[in-house]
């Protein structure tokens, strides 16, 4: 066997001529995403509920590394939504060859006083919106025969919060379904992959954690005793988005500094 020592890993992550699509990108985790695609070459389409000053804001941002990138809106508790942003999109250019599933709606309720409306918000947004997205936009990666497909889970897959038990569930069912679709299109080029974040600093977290006495208990329980940046996520999408990560699919890459880690 000849191996070659010029693997090029730098062309590798190159993300130049793709598409890129990230729900719920105005702020958190997602926006960090969006730049991270943005900074190795991907045209970015960035969404938020509606427009906001942070949608704005983070367009901005990413247009200073990819300026084709543009914005589009939608709640995704609405299941006619996903079809709607679709046709904002097609509006503006080819449907996306990435998708990253960022977006999700998070409720704390005690398991035995949830309404169905509560859950069924949870599973809309947080698991068939990334169904319906990733159906409408799978016929262009087909016919590319090249397309990433990338969840964004938590580590309550694992460590479910007593007070979640839908949102974790949402994360569980979105998970399976990764492992079901990537086994189902890997040979068409297509992976289909989980990232899995544990705590970071975001604006969901912003009032739990500004309580001094909570935020000790949380960092106490995490193995590094920090929190993440929403950065700390950006480096796994990229990876799994690009030919670098082209033999990785089905897989849940967790970013939680161990906190799913036994004790
Ligand atoms: N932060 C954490 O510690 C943590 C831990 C584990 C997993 N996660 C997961 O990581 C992802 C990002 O979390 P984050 O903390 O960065 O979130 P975030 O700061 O709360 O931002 C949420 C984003 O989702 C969008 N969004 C919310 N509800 C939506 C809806 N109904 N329809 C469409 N978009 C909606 C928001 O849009 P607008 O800006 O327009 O409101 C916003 O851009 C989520 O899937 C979350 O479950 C986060």
């Amino acid at each position: 066997m000849e191996y070659s020592d010029d693997i090029q890993l730098k062309k590798r992550f190159d993300l130049t001529g793709h598409r890129a699509f990230v729900t719920g990108s105005a702020r958190g985790i997602g926006r960090a995403i969006a730049l991270g695609l943005a900074e190795y070459g991907a045209r970015v389409i960035l969404h938020g509920v509606a427009e906001s000053q942070k949608l704005g804001s983070a367009l901005e941002s990413v247009r200073k590394l990819s300026p084709d990138s543009f914005s589009v809106t939608g709640d995704l508790g609405d299941p006619k939504v996903p079809a709607k942003i679709a046709e904002q999109i097609s509006a503006k250019c080819e449907l996306p060859d990435i998708f990253v599933a960022n977006a999700s709606v998070q409720f704390r309720t005690p398991w035995n006083e949830i309404p169905l409306e509560e859950a069924l918000l949870q599973m809309q947004v947080n698991f068939h919106s990334t169904l319906m997205l990733a159906q409408l936009f799978y016929p262009v990666m087909k016919a590319q025969k090249w397309g990433r497909i990338v969840a964004v889970g938590s580590v309550q897959e694992f460590r479910p919060h007593p007070q979640m038990a839908v949102y974790a569930a949402s994360k569980s069912a979105q998970e399976n379904l990764v492992r079901n679709i990537g086994r189902q299109i890997a040979c068409e080029g297509i992976t289909v992959n989980n990232i899995c974040p544990g705590v970071f600093a975001t604006d969901r977290n912003d009032a739990a954690l500004s309580d001094p006495v909570y935020a000790k208990q949380v960092t106490d329980c995490i193995p590094t005793h920090t929190y993440a940046e929403p950065a700390d996520a950006a480096g796994a999408a990229v990876l799994l988005c690009s030919e670098a990560g082209r033999y990785i699919t089905g897989a849940n890459i967790v970013i939680d500094g161990g906190l799913r880690l036994p004790g």
